[in-house]
Order: C-alpha cells, then structure tokens, then sequence
C-alpha cells in the first residue's frame, strides 16, 4: 500500500485526490488488435504520473460480451482477455503504486450480464426457482403472460422487460426478446424451463437487474469487493449505484415523481440538469419504485464495513445521478460511501450565476455530513465539455445530447481551460476523463455503421450514443492510429486526422498546450497549502457574470477569478498571478478566461 499521497496525506487522500478515469479500451493498444489493454496502460503509467494525478480510476476491465461496453459483466473476478490477465492487473495495480498513482475499480452491482453462470443456471430453471430468485423474474400481464410485468421502461430507450421465450412458443416474437436474443443464450429447452416468466434489466436486456434483497446477492458482492481489496485496490466506483434497491411488489411506475424533481425518471436518472437548486430538502411522497430506494443505504453501510476493515484507506465513490443535493448527501453520511460525483456541475451550463448556484449548494450539502465535494466536466457517457461549451446551449442533458449542433470549438477550448482552473480550485476532489488534458472534442461525425453504443439501437437510432466521446485517444505522430496502437493497426473507432494537432506529444512540446495547462494546474493544486487543503472558500464580491472566491488564508491565501460575461474585467488587486487560463492583454481578465491570484500581503 502506500504511504502517502503527494498532496495529500495517508489519511483522508480521497478528500482531494485528483483521478482520472481510464476508459481502458480507448486509451491505448498494446497488442495492436485495435482495442486498449492493460499493456497500454502499463506503458502509459509515467505520462500519468508526470500529469499529476492521485488516482486512477477503471471503467470495467471483467471479462463480458461486451452488450453495454463491460457493463455486463460476466465475471466479477476475473479481467477480460481482450484487456490482459489477471496476472496483469496485479502487476499494474502495483507499478501504479510504485509511482504513488491509487487504483480504482468500477464494481457493477445493480446488473449482471446475461452469460453469466448465475443467469444461463437462472433461465435453464424452473419458475419460481432458487435459481430466479437472485434476478427479477415474474409472470407477465394479460391472458397469456404476454405483457410486461409492470410499465418501467429500460434507461436507453425500450422496455425494462424481456420474455423468456418457452420451447413451445420458439419463433413467436416476444417484445424483447426477439429483438436481443438475450434470452434465448444458455437457455435450454425443456420441461424444467417455466413458459414465458419476464426478467427485469433497467439497461440492456444483455444487463439482467440483481435481485438485492436476496442473501446470495448481498453475500457474492461482499466477496467480490474482498477479492479486489485483496489484491491492492484501493476503491471501486459503484456503477449506478442509486439503483440496486427495488419496490419489492415491482409496482408501476405510473406517475411517481423522481426524488426531488418533475422530471421523468429516465431523463433524470440519465442526468438531466437539478431543478430548484435551493429549495427545501426534498422527501419524496411515496418512494420511487427503484430510484434512491431507502434500502439501499443498507446495502452501502455494510460495504464500508468491509472497506475500513482493510488497512490504509479504501474508498468508496457513488455513480449517483440524483437531482437533489439532499438526497444525494444521503449516501455520504458517516458509515456510507466517502465520494460521489457532482453530476450537477457537469450538467451545469457555462452560466456565472447557474454555477455560482450549483457550486453553493453542492458544498452546503456537503458540509452538513461531513462529506467531500467533487468537482467533474466529462465522463465516458457525457459528450465532452469542449464540444458542450462551443455549443448555444451549454448544459448537458443525456436525453438531448444536441449532436450535431453548431460548436465553436476555440470557443469551446477556451473555456475548457478557464473551466479546469475553477475545477482545480474548488474545495474537494477532482475527476478528469482521459482526453480532457488534451482538450479532445466530441466526434460528432462517427459512421452510423461503426457506432456500438447500445443506446443508438434502442433509441430507435435517434441518440447516437456515447461513441463520440469513447474514441481511441491521440498520442503522437501525424496519422491515426497517433500512436495509440502499434503502427498499422486499426483503432475500433476511427480517430478524426485533424487529431495530429492535439496528440500528447504535439502539446508536449507546446507551453500555452492544454496538457501544460493541465500538468501546472495540477502540480499547483498540490503545492500551493490553500489549494490542497481541500476546505476553506469564501466567495468575494464580484460583477454577476463573474465568479471570485478566495481559498485560504493570510499569506497563503489564493484568488481565483473565473469571467463567464462578454467583456474584459480588471483583475483584483494581486501581488502575483499564479497561473491563467488564456493571455491577460492589458492586465485584464478576458472573456472566458480564468487566473489564480496572489491577493496582496496583509497591510499592504
Ligand atoms: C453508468 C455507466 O457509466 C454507463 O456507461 C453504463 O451504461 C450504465 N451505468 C449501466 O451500467
Ligand atoms: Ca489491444
């Protein structure tokens, strides 16, 4: 284990950890069959600590069929061998350490995949079997079971449902069911096969939901977490954690609100922008049938039971797409996860004064529990902020990824950078997705052929998915594939050509480079006592479309201006400026740019 983080101590390094989320098969090809692997990421490992970071954090690395990109994970304890071994891991998971760079695993609790033992043994079974038991399985509606258990529909698009089809009703087509075949994998015809049961998957019918009130649940997901803690990891990132608990009748869905909104549940759930930011603390009516179902704290308290049994910190970080600061400060209550991410903030538009709202309410809530806030522009299901912040509109919302609309892409940059250095010097903990240092654009132009995200079908092929921000990553040279697999071979996505200018080793070379930014940024962030002390922040008077506050104080003490408006703004009094985002012609502030500020010696 380590000993120390370098800016932060032993204890508590995940209130201000800097991690960057390795989307591993886009970062880098190792064997040159196109998709990124462990070997990739092992020959990478000194970029990332010359970056900055404190940790990284892995999008699934488990064997899978690959229906949601290894969000069906066919086994917990194993890694995929288009990735590496296990063997691999172990070594990668300690060259991380050597460099005093934490791992962090994604753990995918609320689904399964569909070739899963636990699932194939669950279709091959009867009705009402030990073996159905750990899923959702259940009779349908209508005369012949011929409907959907209940009205919930699957978070890309389509039903949550799908029909076990019988032997004897082979070549009827089940809604669902034809469509994927899901069911049809593993499941052997025969008397002991209970004719036309439903099972239950929010995602796709590849991602069979768990049945959490079940003890073997509870009791493999226990283990699996030891397994990894076992061999080094240092935290799992909990996919879709607000999820696991479900109305133990499945009621419909019908017009139950989500928790804190009058949103529909699937775009909220998907991350649509937090309405009344300052209203009171929501208590949902009646609870929602799956979303932040109170059960679930159980399920979280006991994990970090298992979590602070072990030596040296582990952590646990919340997928929690929740619009409601409260209730999302519900999963970082003592005994519960350390970190979930600010969703709000990534969602929020490149507006002073809708951050300025969203940034007060995440540390409010925050601060009563104790909690550390977390401060997230991207992910790999988010089209990136430089495309987001070039566009007319620009928040995000998963439901309307606004593909294809007009982005002013040095506009989009510009802020980009203006908007890692407020990220940088919030209070609390950072996320950077792989490609933000390199300020990579969405790519909006993927051919319709080419694209895997699930969510393309099951929209109907109206959402084209995630693709665009999941593409190979540029490293160096002229020409795809930039280095990121052995010369020649071919990237699963294609890489646009104008990437040459944005590869690591392009803006390696080049100071006003968005990977020095980053690099400085970063190393700032630990070095300078305010920075890194991970509290402490009063915002300053400011114009409206300005945002000041100061972190710190006495002779330690930084200002960080960030000029959202239209016009230059003078910078407060300094004796120093740390660091800017963009040029400052005149000592003025520009539009959409940002400085760290030395603010005068005391009596000066
Ligand atoms: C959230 C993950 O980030 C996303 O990529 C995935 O599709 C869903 N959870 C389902 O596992
Ligand atoms: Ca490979």
């Amino acid at each position: 284990m380590l000993d120390s983080g370098q800016g932060a101590a032993a204890q508590d390094w995940w209130r201000t950890a800097a991690i960057y989320e390795v989307y591993v098969r886009s970062f880098a090809d190792g064997n040159g069959d196109g998709i990124g692997d462990l070997a990739g990421v092992r020959a990478r490992l000194p970029y990332l600590a010359e970056l900055g970071i404190d940790a990284i954090w892995f999008t699934p690395w488990y064997p899978s069929p690959m229906a949601d990109a290894g969000y069906d994970v066919a086994d917990y304890r194993a890694i995929e061998p288009l990735f590496g071994s296990l063997a691999e891991a172990e070594k990668l998971i300690a060259e991380a350490h050597a460099l005093n760079i934490r791992i962090i695993i994604d753990v995918v609790p609320n689904h399964g995949s569909d070739q899963q033992p636990w699932f194939t043994s669950a279709l091959a079974a009867a009705a009402g079997s030990a073996e159905r038991a750990r899923y959702h399985f259940r009779p349908g509606r209508g005369d012949r079971g011929e409907l959907p258990p209940n009205d919930w529909t699957s978070m890309f698009g389509g039903p949550a449902w799908t029909r076990v089809r019988p032997a004897a009703e082979h070549g009827a087509a089940e809604h669902g069911a034809a469509e994927h075949g899901a069911a049809e994998h593993g499941a052997e015809p025969g008397p002991a096969r209970a004719p036309g049961e439903w099972y239950l998957h929010l995602f796709t019918p590849g991602q069979p939901d768990f049945n959490w009130a079940h003890p073997d649940v509870r009791a493999e997901f226990a283990s699996v977490l030891r397994f990894w803690f076992d061999r080094g990891v240092d935290g799992f990132r909990i996919d879709s954690a607000a999820l696991l608990a479900k109305d133990p009748g499945l009621a419909d869905l019908g017009a139950t609100p989500t928790p804190g909104s009058s949103a529909p549940v699937e775009a909220a759930v998907a991350g649509l922008p937090a309405p009344a930011l300052d209203g009171p603390a929501s208590q949902p009516a009646a609870p929602h049938p799956f979303i932040d179902r109170d059960e679930v704290h159980g399920i979280y308290q006991e994990w970090r039971r298992i979590a602070d049994s072990y030596p040296a910190d582990r952590v646990l970080i919340g997928e929690v797409w929740l619009p409601d600061a409260q209730r999302l400060a519900r999963y970082l209550r003592p005994g519960e996860l350390h970190s979930v991410f600010n969703f709000d903030f990534l969602c929020c538009a490149w507006d002073a004064a809708a951050l300025r709202g969203v940034i007060g309410t995440t540390l409010d809530a925050h601060d009563r529990v104790g909690a550390a806030p977390t401060w997230v522009l991207s992910n790999h299901d988010v089209v990136r902020h430089v495309t987001r912040y070039g566009r007319a509109d620009t928040a995000f919302s998963m439901t309307d990824r606004q593909i294809g609309e007009p982005s002013d892409l040095a506009l989009g940059t510009r802020r980009a950078r203006a908007a890692a250095l407020l990220t940088f010097s919030l209070p609390g903990g950072v996320y950077l997705y792989q490609g933000d240092e390199l300020g990579l654009p969405e790519v909006e132009d993927l051919p319709e052929e080419l694209l895997q995200d699930p969510m393309w079908e099951r929209s109907g092929r109206t959402n084209r998915g995630r693709d665009g921000c999941r593409v190979p990553l540029p490293w160096s040279g002229d020409a795809a594939p930039f280095g990121y697999g052995p010369e020649g071979s071919v990237p699963w996505l294609p890489q646009p050509a104008e990437w040459k200018n944005l590869t690591a080793q392009a803006q390696q070379e080049d100071p006003g480079s968005m990977l020095q930014l980053y690099r400085t940024a970063l190393r700032l962030r630990r070095a300078l006592p305010a920075l890194a002390a991970g509290t402490g922040m009063a915002w300053l008077p400011s114009p409206p479309d300005v945002l000041c506050y100061q972190r710190g104080a006495g002779p330690e003490a930084v200002t960080v201006m960030v000029n959202l408006g239209g016009r230059p703004v003078p910078l407060r009094p300094h004796q120093e400026v740390l660091l800017s985002s963009g040029p400052r012609p005149g000592g003025l502030l520009p539009p959409d740019t940002a400085a760290w500020l030395r603010p005068p010696a005391p009596g000066r």
